[in-house]
């Protein structure tokens, strides 16, 4: 059964892995819209990505729309040092012909889920949730339309990758988590713990390299490119591919183990900012709102993500 979805991102090399991915599975996904949201690199550029993504993916029928260009609250913070200046450095930046919807990304998604039915929509998240707050905050009536949020964020055993404490997604906008985590809908939560189990690594790139399509050389050169930062800094292989987790677990979830907790985000203190507080014992007794995924099948994720950048 199709499931529709509405895609949330900031592009970002993995945010294009996840894209390929989605995009590589019409039967298991209807995708309604892409939204670009201000995150690794400022909203001019992600909502350019987009555009430049959906080229490479050769769309022609999914709208791109461009979203928030600074968090709700925090300032913007953006991650070039680990992305590059354009935030898909690794491939040649063209001029898309994919163009921006005149409507804003925020006024598609309250559109879009008002006029759906009940636990109709999926929201896939993998940048700041700056974009999906906003709809929320704007009109509380689209949350009964909402059928999961799956959402690539925060961190729990792993620690932060942008400070000792938090993830870069919630970090940048700790305030828009917060509205999301206690939103009262079922999440689903790719955080680091379970990210940093899929890094890639050379035989992962030779495998890539062996496609001979657009999609793949791109997907090629991004992670070659995304992998130099997160490889030095981790002393690992390559770099991890977040975002694609959340696509992944809509195709095949049984890659994946998650489990029912509690999550409250920080958005008080300055040195705990956009910590997640991730209640994996259940020792707050508060109510779970999330599963926390915390373990996936490594090399099952690989073979889906290879199998579907070779469709291409
Ligand atoms: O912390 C990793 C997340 O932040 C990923 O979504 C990456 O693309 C960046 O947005
Ligand atoms: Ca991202």
């Amino acid at each position: 059964m199709q499931r529709k979805v509405i895609i949330d991102c900031d592009p970002g090399q993995d945010d294009a892995l996840m894209l390929f991915l989605a995009f590589a599975a019409p039967k298991e996904l209807n995708i309604l819209g892409v939204c670009a949201v201000a995150g690794n690199v400022p909203l001019e550029k992600t909502q350019r990505n987009i555009c430049i993504l959906s080229d490479i993916i050769g769309n022609e029928n999914v709208p791109m729309f461009a979203g928030c260009d600074k968090p709700l609250t925090n300032v913007g913070l953006t991650a070039e040092h680990v992305h590059g200046r354009e935030g898909i450095d690794g491939i040649d930046i063209f001029s898309p012909k994919t163009k921006l919807q005149p409507k804003g990304a925020v006024d598609f998604i309250v559109e879009t889920l008002l006029s759906a039915a009940d636990d109709e929509i999926t929201l896939v998240v993998t940048g700041p949730l700056t974009n999906i707050a906003s709809a929320m905050l704007r009109e509380p009536a689209i949350l009964p339309k909402i059928r999961e949020i799956v959402v690539m964020g925060g961190a729990m055993r792993e620690g932060g990758n942008i400070t000792p404490s938090a993830e870069f997604n919630i970090f940048v906008d700790p305030h828009a988590a917060k509205i999301v985590f206690e939103c009262g809908r079922p999440i689903a939560a790719f955080g680091l713990d379970v990210t940093h189990q899929v890094f890639t690594s050379p035989s992962v790139l030779e495998r890539i390299a062996m496609l001979d399509n657009r999609v793949a050389k791109a997907s090629h050169g991004m992670l070659s490119f995304f992998g130099r930062y997160d490889a030095q800094k981790y002393r690992a292989q390559g770099a991890p591919l977040h975002d694609p987790c959340t696509i992944a677990y809509l195709l095949q979830p049984e890659l994946f183990e998650l489990k029912s907790c509690n999550i409250r985000v920080e958005t008080d203190s300055e040195l705990t900012m956009g910590h997640t507080g991730v209640d994996f014992w259940g020792v707050t007794g508060l109510p779970a709102n999330t599963q926390w995924a915390y373990s996936v099948h490594r090399d099952g994720f690989f073979d889906l993500l290879i199998e579907r950048l070779s469709r291409y």
